[in-house]
Protein backbone atom coordinates (compact mmCIF):
# COMPACT_ATOMS: atom_id res chain seq x y z
CA UNK A 1 0.00 0.00 0.00
CA UNK A 2 0.96 3.87 -0.87
CA UNK A 3 2.11 5.49 2.52
CA UNK A 4 4.00 8.60 4.01
CA UNK A 5 7.52 8.45 4.74
CA UNK A 6 6.87 9.48 8.26
CA UNK A 7 6.56 5.78 10.30
CA UNK A 8 8.93 4.10 7.75
CA UNK A 9 11.05 6.04 8.47
CA UNK A 10 10.47 6.28 12.53
CA UNK A 11 10.59 2.32 12.77
CA UNK A 12 13.87 2.16 11.00
CA UNK A 13 15.15 4.34 13.63
CA UNK A 14 13.91 2.19 16.39
CA UNK A 15 14.95 -0.96 15.11
CA UNK A 16 18.35 0.12 14.22
CA UNK A 17 18.19 0.11 10.14
CA UNK A 18 17.93 2.04 6.93
CA UNK A 19 15.08 1.73 4.34
CA UNK A 20 16.31 1.92 1.08
CA UNK A 21 15.41 5.00 -1.17
CA UNK A 22 15.73 4.52 -4.96
CA UNK A 23 15.62 6.36 -7.58
CA UNK A 24 13.20 5.65 -10.98
CA UNK A 25 13.39 6.87 -14.07
CA UNK A 26 10.05 5.12 -16.02
CA UNK A 27 7.63 2.43 -15.26
CA UNK A 28 10.14 -0.32 -15.57
CA UNK A 29 12.64 0.93 -12.34
CA UNK A 30 9.16 1.20 -10.43
CA UNK A 31 8.07 -1.55 -11.25
CA UNK A 32 11.15 -3.36 -10.50
CA UNK A 33 12.09 -1.38 -7.29
CA UNK A 34 9.13 -2.22 -5.69
CA UNK A 35 8.94 -6.08 -7.00
CA UNK A 36 12.20 -6.36 -5.31
CA UNK A 37 11.10 -4.94 -1.88
CA UNK A 38 8.08 -7.64 -1.96
CA UNK A 39 10.37 -10.41 -2.47
CA UNK A 40 12.26 -8.80 0.55
CA UNK A 41 9.72 -8.02 2.41
CA UNK A 42 11.04 -4.63 2.80
CA UNK A 43 9.63 -1.53 3.05
CA UNK A 44 10.78 1.00 0.51
CA UNK A 45 10.65 4.75 -1.20
CA UNK A 46 10.84 5.36 -4.79
CA UNK A 47 12.15 8.58 -5.72
CA UNK A 48 12.66 11.39 -8.62
CA UNK A 49 14.89 14.38 -9.16
CA UNK A 50 13.38 17.39 -10.48
CA UNK A 51 15.38 16.33 -13.76
CA UNK A 52 13.30 12.77 -13.76
CA UNK A 53 10.05 15.33 -13.13
CA UNK A 54 10.63 17.31 -15.96
CA UNK A 55 11.41 14.17 -18.36
CA UNK A 56 7.68 13.17 -17.38
CA UNK A 57 5.79 14.81 -14.89
CA UNK A 58 4.93 14.34 -11.15
CA UNK A 59 1.45 12.83 -11.98
CA UNK A 60 3.07 10.32 -14.06
CA UNK A 61 5.92 9.35 -11.59
CA UNK A 62 3.00 9.59 -8.94
CA UNK A 63 -0.16 7.33 -10.66
CA UNK A 64 2.84 4.95 -12.01
CA UNK A 65 3.93 4.28 -8.00
CA UNK A 66 0.19 4.55 -6.77
CA UNK A 67 -1.14 2.22 -9.44
CA UNK A 68 1.85 -0.86 -8.50
CA UNK A 69 1.54 0.09 -4.85
CA UNK A 70 -2.25 -0.86 -4.44
CA UNK A 71 -1.25 -4.03 -5.17
CA UNK A 72 1.86 -4.39 -3.55
CA UNK A 73 2.52 -6.30 -0.40
CA UNK A 74 4.38 -4.31 1.27
CA UNK A 75 4.84 -0.28 2.33
CA UNK A 76 5.73 1.98 -0.57
CA UNK A 77 6.16 5.70 -0.60
CA UNK A 78 6.98 8.13 -3.39
CA UNK A 79 9.14 10.99 -2.47
CA UNK A 80 10.24 13.94 -4.37
CA UNK A 81 13.93 14.14 -4.13
CA UNK A 82 15.99 17.56 -3.86
CA UNK A 83 13.25 19.71 -4.30
CA UNK A 84 14.39 22.65 -5.59
CA UNK A 85 12.00 25.50 -4.86
CA UNK A 86 8.56 25.52 -2.80
CA UNK A 87 6.32 25.13 -6.27
CA UNK A 88 7.96 21.65 -6.92
CA UNK A 89 7.66 20.56 -3.46
CA UNK A 90 4.16 21.79 -2.97
CA UNK A 91 3.12 20.53 -6.41
CA UNK A 92 4.39 17.46 -5.64
CA UNK A 93 2.10 17.18 -2.69
CA UNK A 94 -0.69 17.90 -5.02
CA UNK A 95 0.31 15.27 -7.44
CA UNK A 96 0.26 12.72 -4.80
CA UNK A 97 3.84 12.20 -3.78
CA UNK A 98 3.36 10.99 -0.31
CA UNK A 99 7.32 12.51 0.83
CA UNK A 100 8.98 15.37 -0.32
CA UNK A 101 12.67 17.00 0.49
CA UNK A 102 13.14 20.33 -0.09
CA UNK A 103 16.96 21.32 -0.70
CA UNK A 104 18.37 24.20 0.56
CA UNK A 105 21.63 23.57 1.08
CA UNK A 106 23.13 25.55 -1.21
CA UNK A 107 21.33 28.66 0.25
CA UNK A 108 22.77 30.21 3.57
CA UNK A 109 21.87 28.60 7.01
CA UNK A 110 19.53 31.44 7.13
CA UNK A 111 17.75 31.28 3.60
CA UNK A 112 18.01 27.43 4.05
CA UNK A 113 15.92 27.32 7.07
CA UNK A 114 13.27 30.03 5.44
CA UNK A 115 13.12 27.60 2.91
CA UNK A 116 12.63 24.75 4.53
CA UNK A 117 10.07 26.03 7.13
CA UNK A 118 7.90 27.25 4.35
CA UNK A 119 7.80 24.33 2.79
CA UNK A 120 6.88 22.12 6.55
CA UNK A 121 4.20 25.12 7.42
CA UNK A 122 2.27 23.41 4.07
CA UNK A 123 3.08 19.81 3.94
CA UNK A 124 2.08 19.28 8.28
CA UNK A 125 -1.22 20.59 7.22
CA UNK A 126 -1.45 17.88 4.52
CA UNK A 127 0.17 15.13 6.56
CA UNK A 128 2.99 14.88 4.23
CA UNK A 129 6.52 14.56 5.95
CA UNK A 130 9.60 16.60 4.84
CA UNK A 131 13.09 15.80 4.57
CA UNK A 132 15.87 18.86 4.37
CA UNK A 133 19.34 18.83 3.83
CA UNK A 134 22.41 20.64 5.44
CA UNK A 135 25.99 20.42 4.77
CA UNK A 136 26.23 19.37 1.36
CA UNK A 137 26.42 16.56 -0.66
CA UNK A 138 29.22 16.51 -3.81
CA UNK A 139 28.53 15.73 -7.11
CA UNK A 140 25.83 17.19 -9.04
CA UNK A 141 22.70 15.01 -9.87
CA UNK A 142 22.07 13.04 -12.45
CA UNK A 143 26.32 13.26 -13.01
CA UNK A 144 28.43 9.91 -13.13
CA UNK A 145 31.79 11.68 -11.76
CA UNK A 146 31.06 13.97 -8.36
CA UNK A 147 33.18 16.73 -6.57
CA UNK A 148 33.37 19.14 -3.37
CA UNK A 149 30.98 18.25 -0.73
CA UNK A 150 30.67 20.14 3.18
CA UNK A 151 30.51 18.20 6.38
CA UNK A 152 27.68 19.03 8.75
CA UNK A 153 27.91 21.12 12.17
CA UNK A 154 25.92 18.76 14.86
CA UNK A 155 24.91 22.02 16.31
CA UNK A 156 23.98 23.89 13.63
CA UNK A 157 22.00 20.52 12.44
CA UNK A 158 20.12 20.72 15.87
CA UNK A 159 19.11 24.06 15.60
CA UNK A 160 18.47 23.84 11.92
CA UNK A 161 15.59 20.68 13.28
CA UNK A 162 14.05 22.80 15.74
CA UNK A 163 13.78 26.37 14.00
CA UNK A 164 12.12 24.32 11.09
CA UNK A 165 10.26 21.42 12.45
CA UNK A 166 11.52 19.21 9.70
CA UNK A 167 10.75 15.65 9.58
CA UNK A 168 14.30 13.97 8.32
CA UNK A 169 18.16 15.32 7.91
CA UNK A 170 20.04 14.48 5.07
CA UNK A 171 23.06 15.31 6.14
CA UNK A 172 27.43 15.95 4.76
CA UNK A 173 29.72 13.22 5.90
CA UNK A 174 31.77 13.18 2.79
CA UNK A 175 29.59 11.37 0.06
CA UNK A 176 29.01 12.94 -3.04
CA UNK A 177 26.39 12.15 -6.04
CA UNK A 178 27.46 9.69 -8.85
CA UNK A 179 30.36 7.10 -9.25
CA UNK A 180 33.78 8.36 -6.09
CA UNK A 181 37.04 9.64 -8.39
CA UNK A 182 39.30 7.23 -5.91
CA UNK A 183 38.32 6.84 -2.50
CA UNK A 184 35.72 8.38 -0.56
CA UNK A 185 36.58 10.24 2.53
CA UNK A 186 33.87 9.79 4.61
CA UNK A 187 33.69 10.95 8.46
CA UNK A 188 31.50 7.98 9.79
CA UNK A 189 32.17 9.39 13.49
CA UNK A 190 29.89 12.37 12.60
CA UNK A 191 26.66 10.35 11.82
CA UNK A 192 26.79 9.60 15.64
CA UNK A 193 27.64 12.91 16.93
CA UNK A 194 24.76 14.51 14.59
CA UNK A 195 22.47 11.61 15.82
CA UNK A 196 23.57 12.54 19.42
CA UNK A 197 22.03 15.86 19.38
CA UNK A 198 19.20 15.13 16.76
CA UNK A 199 16.44 13.26 17.21
CA UNK A 200 14.51 12.96 13.87
CA UNK A 201 15.97 10.43 11.30
CA UNK A 202 18.91 11.00 9.22
CA UNK A 203 18.91 10.08 5.42
CA UNK A 204 22.30 9.41 3.62
CA UNK A 205 23.00 10.72 -0.12
CA UNK A 206 25.50 9.99 -2.31
CA UNK A 207 25.42 6.04 -1.43
CA UNK A 208 26.55 5.15 -4.81
CA UNK A 209 29.66 3.63 -5.34
CA UNK A 210 30.03 3.38 -1.42
CA UNK A 211 31.15 0.18 -0.54
CA UNK A 212 29.10 -2.11 1.62
CA UNK A 213 31.13 -1.79 4.97
CA UNK A 214 30.60 2.01 4.72
CA UNK A 215 27.07 1.99 4.21
CA UNK A 216 26.42 -0.79 6.55
CA UNK A 217 28.23 1.49 9.67
CA UNK A 218 26.49 4.36 8.45
CA UNK A 219 23.41 2.73 9.05
CA UNK A 220 24.88 1.31 12.64
CA UNK A 221 25.95 4.75 13.71
CA UNK A 222 22.31 5.85 12.85
CA UNK A 223 21.18 6.92 9.28
CA UNK A 224 17.60 6.00 8.74
CA UNK A 225 17.46 6.49 4.70
CA UNK A 226 20.09 5.36 2.50
CA UNK A 227 19.30 6.91 -1.20
CA UNK A 228 20.47 4.91 -4.49
CA UNK A 229 20.24 6.42 -7.88
CA UNK A 230 23.43 6.49 -9.95
CA UNK A 231 23.83 3.00 -9.78
CA UNK A 232 20.54 1.94 -10.79
CA UNK A 233 21.03 4.13 -13.54
CA UNK A 234 24.15 2.22 -15.14
CA UNK A 235 22.58 -1.05 -14.27
CA UNK A 236 19.55 -0.60 -15.89
CA UNK A 237 21.36 0.78 -19.66
CA UNK A 238 24.13 -1.91 -19.14
CA UNK A 239 21.80 -4.63 -19.92
CA UNK A 240 19.72 -2.41 -22.59
CA UNK A 241 23.59 -2.40 -24.29
CA UNK A 242 24.36 -5.73 -22.95
CA UNK A 243 21.32 -7.38 -25.44
CA UNK A 244 21.56 -4.93 -27.82
CA UNK A 245 24.75 -5.74 -28.44
CA UNK A 246 24.37 -9.95 -28.08
CA UNK A 247 21.23 -9.61 -30.35
CA UNK A 248 21.12 -6.69 -32.08
CA UNK A 249 18.10 -7.81 -33.78
CA UNK A 250 16.02 -7.11 -30.86
CA UNK A 251 13.48 -4.71 -31.45
CA UNK A 252 10.69 -5.12 -29.15
CA UNK A 253 11.29 -2.55 -25.66
CA UNK A 254 10.02 -4.92 -23.68
CA UNK A 255 12.85 -7.42 -23.94
CA UNK A 256 14.67 -4.78 -23.18
CA UNK A 257 12.67 -3.91 -20.14
CA UNK A 258 12.65 -7.11 -19.13
CA UNK A 259 16.72 -7.72 -18.59
CA UNK A 260 16.80 -4.27 -17.10
CA UNK A 261 14.62 -4.44 -14.37
CA UNK A 262 15.98 -8.03 -13.76
CA UNK A 263 19.23 -6.42 -13.70
CA UNK A 264 17.97 -3.31 -11.12
CA UNK A 265 16.06 -5.87 -8.90
CA UNK A 266 19.48 -7.35 -8.61
CA UNK A 267 20.91 -4.27 -7.32
CA UNK A 268 18.29 -3.07 -5.41
CA UNK A 269 17.76 -6.18 -3.59
CA UNK A 270 21.96 -6.65 -2.66
CA UNK A 271 21.54 -3.02 -1.46
CA UNK A 272 18.16 -3.91 0.70
CA UNK A 273 20.58 -6.81 2.56
CA UNK A 274 23.21 -3.71 3.33
CA UNK A 275 20.50 -1.33 4.46
CA UNK A 276 19.40 -4.09 6.86
CA UNK A 277 15.44 -3.63 5.43
CA UNK A 278 14.90 -7.33 4.90
CA UNK A 279 11.70 -8.27 6.23
CA UNK A 280 10.86 -5.58 8.02
CA UNK A 281 7.80 -4.74 5.88
P1 LIG B 1 23.99 8.32 -5.97
O1 LIG B 1 23.69 8.67 -7.40
O2 LIG B 1 25.43 8.49 -5.63
O3 LIG B 1 23.46 6.98 -5.62
O4 LIG B 1 23.21 9.38 -5.06
C1 LIG B 1 21.83 9.16 -4.83
C2 LIG B 1 21.19 10.32 -4.14
O5 LIG B 1 21.67 10.89 -3.19
C3 LIG B 1 19.87 10.73 -4.64
O6 LIG B 1 19.39 11.85 -3.95
ZN1 LIG C 1 20.91 13.11 -3.16
NA1 LIG D 1 27.69 8.31 -4.93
Amino acid sequence: SLVTSKEMLLEAQKGGYAVGAFNVENMEMVLAVIEAAEENNAPVMLQTTPSTVKYASLEMYSAMVAARAKSASVPVCIHLDHGTDYNLAIGAMDAGYTSVMIDGSHDSFEENIKKTKAVVDVAKAKGIPVEAELGKVGGKEDDLVSDGNANTDPMEAKEFVERTGVDSLAIGIGTAHGFYVGEPVLDKELVSKVKEVVSIPLVLHGASGLSDEDVRECVQRGMCKVNFATELRVAYTDAMKKLAKEKPETFDPKKYGTVSMAAVKEQVTNRMKVCGCIGKA
